[in-house]
């Protein structure tokens, strides 16, 4: 081994740069997405919100959408606390989830849920991932993120018991909205 090599295998990695950055990455693209999730469902309830015969309906995406403000709350706070630079998409996250909210709406009440369904799946992936990369590093934000969630996956089980899967064309529609969230979380964590 030469003397250049035998440095750098015994140099210790920059001391938390890597765990840092990570983290930031992690919340800003938290905060992206619970913001994306609350105009997810602001655009669902302009189209449903005040239609009568789509009471119970409406009930379930308010609870749901008061959840995501909460989401969206904390990681406001910890964006600021840990001064995290919020991604630059916010404008583009800001028209998108309610186009996508509003869209689905306009399709019907199982198609806002199928939304709902498709998109609950990837963040619940997404959250699991964050989950196991943490590991021990960051008990207070691996306490969040595992709260958060347990309510992603339980409004994912409310699409799908208001028959998300029956919405037409199901498997297509779903199909779209997770390549579109998986790609909005890869932009996110970067930009
Ligand atoms: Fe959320
Ligand atoms: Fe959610």
């Amino acid at each position: 081994m030469s003397k250049k090599t035998a440095a750098r295998a015994s140099r210790p990695a920059p001391p938390g740069v890597d765990a840092n950055e990570d983290i930031a990455a992690m919340i800003r693209v938290d905060h992206a997405g619970e913001y994306g999730a609350v105009r997810i469902y602001e655009g669902q309830l302009a189209v449903l919100g005040t239609d009568k015969s789509k009471s119970k309906t409406v009930a379930a995406i308010r609870h749901m959408a008061e959840q995501e403000q909460g989401h969206l709350k904390a990681f406001d706070a910890l964006i600021n606390e840990r001064r995290v630079r919020p991604t630059v998409l916010e404008p583009v996250w800001r028209a998108a989830g309610f186009a996508l909210g509003a869209a689905t709406a306009l399709m019907g009440e199982k198609a806002a849920m199928a939304c709902t369904a498709a998109v609950e799946e990837v963040i619940d992936q997404h959250y699991a991932g964050q989950i196991e990369r943490l590991g021990d590093a960051d008990p207070a934000l691996r306490q969040t993120v595992e709260t958060f969630r347990a309510d992603e996956i339980a409004h994912r089980d409310t699409a799908l018991a208001f028959g998300a899967e029956d919405a037409p064309a199901y498997r297509l529609l779903s199909g779209a909205i997770k390549v579109g969230c998986r790609l909005a979380i890869a932009l996110s964590t970067r930009l």
